[in-house]
């Protein structure tokens, strides 16, 4: 049997991003049903619906993606208290246009983190509620919220071995979630 495809949006743009490297960490630790890749989300034009006749090229290769992912994965930071404008875009430009919204039915997971005490907890739910109205179906329990990023990683980089235990266990329980949604 094939393994899910899963997609990870990573709702940093920066290339020394926390996000990113807890997206990356966790591909070894996701259960074999789920293969997870990255969806590109940093090349969008920002959502008009002037530009649909003309469907620019990283719009229609985001919705072709969407289209083809069983299951998501959304590992962000929180800004403003709320979802990363980047990724807010993302899910605009594949809900549209009307009728053919890509994400329906998918279930996701949501990430958050930050470098403060609250792990991104607005912006999770931010990024909880831009979902439901897409019609996806997030992961309700655990929620994951990692407080104090920085301290999660050792001086070289890696996870420290907790928070990758951690991560394992959401996986698992994700992997029951995602079995509900999707035909075997
Ligand atoms: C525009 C902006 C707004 C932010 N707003 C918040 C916030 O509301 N709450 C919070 O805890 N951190 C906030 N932060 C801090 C980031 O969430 C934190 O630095 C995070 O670890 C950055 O993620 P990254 O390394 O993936 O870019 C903000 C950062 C930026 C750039």
């Amino acid at each position: 049997m094939n393994p899910w495809r899963v997609s990870v949006v990573i709702g940093s743009l920066r290339r020394e991003s926390m996000s990113r490297r807890i997206a990356d960490a966790l591909v070894p630790l996701a259960p074999p049903a789920m293969a997870l890749q990255e969806l590109a989300i940093g090349d969008l034009p920002l959502y008009n619906g002037d530009l649909e006749p003309e469907l620019p090229a990283p719009w229609r290769r985001l919705r072709d993606a969407v289209r083809a992912s069983d299951a998501l994965i959304f590992v962000c930071p929180e800004y403003n208290r709320s979802i990363p404008g980047a990724v807010k875009n993302a899910v605009d430009v594949a809900s549209k246009p009307t009728g053919q919204n890509c994400w329906a039915g998918k279930p996701a997971l949501v990430i958050t983190q930050s470098t403060g005490p609250l792990g991104g907890l607005a912006g999770s739910y931010a990024t909880k509620q831009v979902l439901a109205a897409v019609n996806v179906a997030t992961l309700p329990l655990p929620e994951v919220y990692l407080s104090r990023i920085a301290t999660l990683f050792d001086g070289e980089g890696r996870l420290l071995p907790d928070t990758q235990e951690h991560l394992r266990d959401v996986l698992a329980s994700f992997e029951t979630w995602c079995a509900r949604f999707i035909a075997r």
